[in-house]
This record gives structure tokens, C-alpha cells and sequence, in this order.
């Protein structure tokens, strides 16, 4: 890769910024002052360094939010605040995106990324990637629930959806439950539960495929994946 995109890709300027800095003779590589733009570095092999520093060069950013309520999964909107808003600009830079989305008023689990072949392996509704929520009812979850679910309920369009495991936590006048669901329709969880004449009150996303929250985030904020949760999200095969 040539050493000006290298640079411009990690947000040290406009390529004609980038070639300032290079001629200024701030940047070498594995020990050598490079001013030509056109030079090309390999950031696996090579150590380019900036006025002493090593810099440190990664093609893909994987994050995982704990969405706050009130904020909108998209990259822009022209009156809410975004997941991206929320973000350092360091990890803006790479031009990262929500993978899939949650509803304005639900929390939890946001993986942001710029590795588009995984975006699109978690979201294909082939793969079936399992996604577990906690959310609170307004009422008595039963047991006749539980069943109707397992077997896939019928939502305001008529669509029957794929069975999904609902575990009831606690329930009372208000219940607390988990879902696990392995399709993504719109408003999927909400509309399960108006299918059986009950309102999702709160809701938060904690898993998704081998991916789970990190609770000790808290809202709005995030972290980047370790290697072995990116392992694990590459190598999971849901079906
Ligand atoms: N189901 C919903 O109803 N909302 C979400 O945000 C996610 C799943």
C-alpha cells in the first residue's frame, strides 16, 4: 500500500496533508526518512514510524457498543444522534457502521464495524444468527407464551415467524424475560409480544451469535472486540 494512503486511511490528514508531513521528513520506515508519496509500505512487515512513533496500521475496526436509548442505529440522520456520533473520531476515521439495527428506544449490544463480508454473514438470514433479549413486559408471561413462541407466532403483516426461546426470568403484573430469535424483522421482539396482547416496556439486546455484552459498559459506551471475540464471531458457523 502506498505510504500516503496508509497515513490518510488512519486520519493523519488529506493525502495533500499526508504529503506535507512526508516532506517533512516525519515518517520512516524500518529506519528510513520515506518523502516520496508514491513509496509503498507493507504495515505487516514494515515499521513506519511518525516523529519517533510507531504507528500502528489495521485495515478493520471491530466495536462493541452498549447502546443508549434515544440514539439511532444508522451512520447518519439528519435530526438524531447517531451510534457513530458517539464514537472517538480515532475510530470514526475507518468509517465504521452498525451491524444491523436497534430500535431508537433499545439498549445493549452494537457491533460496529468496517468489515463488510462479516456484517453481511451476521445479518444474511440464511445463517440464522441467534439473538438473545431481555425485556420487560407489561404484564403476565406464561407458560402458553413460551409455547406459542417455540412454535413461531403470526405478527401484524400476517408473517408467521421462526420459532423463538423465550425464558421467563420473572412473572408477575410485569414480567422479566429473555428471547432468543434468529431472524432480524422489524420491530421482531415488540411485534412477537403485540402478537400475544402484551407490550415490550424495555428492551436490550445481550447477545448476538458467540457475541455478548460486556456489562460492564455502560450506556453509550464502547470497546474494541478482543482477538478471541473476533475469532469466535469469524468462525461462527450459525445455520
Ligand atoms: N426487536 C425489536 O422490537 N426492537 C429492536 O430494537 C430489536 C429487536
Amino acid at each position: 500500500m502506498r505510504i500516503d494512503k496508509l497515513l490518510a486511511n488512519l486520519g493523519y490528514g488529506s493525502r495533500k496533508e499526508v504529503k506535507q508531513l512526508l516532506k517533512s521528513g516525519a515518517v520512516k520506515v524500518d529506519d528510513c526518512v520515506v518523502k516520496d508519496p508514491k513509496q509503498h509500505v507493507d504495515p505487516n512487515k514494515q515499521t513506519v514510524t511518525l516523529n519517533g512513533e510507531v504507528i500502528e496500521y489495521k485495515e478493520f475496526i471491530y466495536l462493541m457498543m452498549n447502546k443508549p436509548p434515544g440514539v439511532i442505529s444508522a451512520t447518519e440522520d439528519s435530526i438524531d444522534e447517531t451510534v457513530i456520533d458517539l464514537l472517538e473520531l480515532e475510530d470514526q476515521i475507518f468509517n465504521p457502521f452498525p451491524v444491523g439495527r436497534l430500535d431508537k428506544d433499545t439498549e445493549g449490544l452494537l457491533l460496529i464495524t468496517n468489515d463488510g463480508q462479516l456484517a453481511h454473514r451476521l445479518l444474511s438470514p440464511k445463517k440464522h444468527v441467534p439473538k438473545t433479549y431481555f425485556a420487560v413486559i407489561d404484564r403476565e408471561v406464561t407458560e402458553d407464551d413460551v409455547k406459542s413462541f417455540a412454535e413461531g407466532v403470526v405478527l401484524d403483516d400476517g408473517y408467521k415467524t421462526k420459532p423463538g426461546e423465550l425464558k421467563i426470568l420473572k412473572s408477575g403484573i410485569r414480567s422479566d424475560i429473555e428471547l432468543t430469535i434468529t431472524e432480524g424483522k422489524f420491530h421482531q421482539v415488540k411485534r412477537m409480544f403485540e402478537a400475544v396482547g402484551k407490550k415490550v416496556v424495555y428492551l436490550k439486546r445481550i447477545s448476538m451469535g458467540p457475541l455478548k455484552l460486556d456489562e460492564t459498559l455502560e450506556l453509550g459506551e464502547y470497546r474494541e472486540l478482543t482477538d478471541e471475540e473476533i475469532e469466535l464471531l469469524k468462525n461462527d458457523q450459525s445455520k
